[in-house]
């Protein structure tokens, strides 16, 4: 049973690579010798980082709104062609808004839900295929707002229904050798916030449990990671 104790070249693709939890991942996996697939809509800011991490034979920038079916698709192709195959996916695009059944707009929760819950599903369907090739992994961004109810919150539903699929998706794969991790952080320190959080924890904290969950022999499977910090009490 084979062991990985960093990257060596395995590819990891993650939208929402543009800023925060995404982008921190890619520059610990990177350190650890992962290529990777940096997808967001800011292809400018994806480009800067896929220069800073060694140029195209190291990190392929590729524009795609999760929203878009035949963007993701085209996301994948591209991974494939460049890479030859996809080892992790790593679903984490998404972002909130204000709580309150009565504040916010109908257009920002159409489009939070189609990030957080549709963008994800297609993430998976996409990458699917070329992680059964490669007994892959898939990795989704949940929310410890997925594993208890924030009062007037629709994006907390957002990430229960992350925690779902997560769950659904490992069912579903089983048999497949291909492993499926929730990632549940607390509060973070990253541009999701307007106003930035004290006492949270950083991106490179939840990048440090991602690159755990995908540096265990193909035997494990790191099923939910949920982390807060020390300072959070709910
Ligand atoms: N920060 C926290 O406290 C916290 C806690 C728990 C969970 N999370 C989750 O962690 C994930 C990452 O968030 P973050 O904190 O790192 O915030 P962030 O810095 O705002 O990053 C969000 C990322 O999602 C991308 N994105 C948003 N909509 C997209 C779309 N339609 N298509 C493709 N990419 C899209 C953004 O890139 P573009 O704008 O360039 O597309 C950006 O790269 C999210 O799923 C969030 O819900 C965050």
């Amino acid at each position: 049973m084979g062991s990985h104790t960093g990257g060596e070249g395995r590819v990891l693709l993650i939208t929402g690579a543009s800023s925060g939890i995404g982008a921190a991942t890619a520059r610990m996996a990177s350190a650890g010798g992962w290529r990777l697939v940096l997808a967001a809509r800011s292809l400018q800011a994806l480009q800067a980082l896929a220069q800073e991490l060694g140029g195209p034979e190291r990190a392929l920038a590729v524009q795609c709104d999760v929203t878009e079916w035949e963007q993701q698709q085209r996301m994948v192709q591209l991974a494939v062609e460049a890479f030859g195959g996809i080892d992790a996916a790593f679903a984490n695009a998404g972002f909130g808004g204000p709580r309150g059944f009565l504040n916010d707009t109908p257009e920002h929760w159409r489009e939070m839900i189609l990030t957080n819950i549709y963008g994800a599903a297609l993430t998976i369907r996409a990458s699917v295929p070329a992680l059964t090739e490669r007994r892959g992994q898939l990795i989704l961004t949940s929310s410890v707002a997925g594993r208890r109810v924030i009062a007037g919150s629709l994006y907390s539903c957002t990430k229960h229904a992350v925690t779902a699929m997560g769950e659904a998706a490992r069912q579903d794969l089983h048999g497949t050798g291909v492993r499926v991790t929730l990632i549940e952080p607390g509060m973070t320190d990253t541009p999701f916030f307007d106003q930035r959080p004290q006492d949270a924890l950083l991106d490179e904290d939840i990048a440090r449990a991602v690159l755990y969950a995908i540096t265990q022999p193909a035997h494990v499977d790191v099923n939910e990671i949920l982390i807060r910090p020390t300072a959070q009490e709910g």
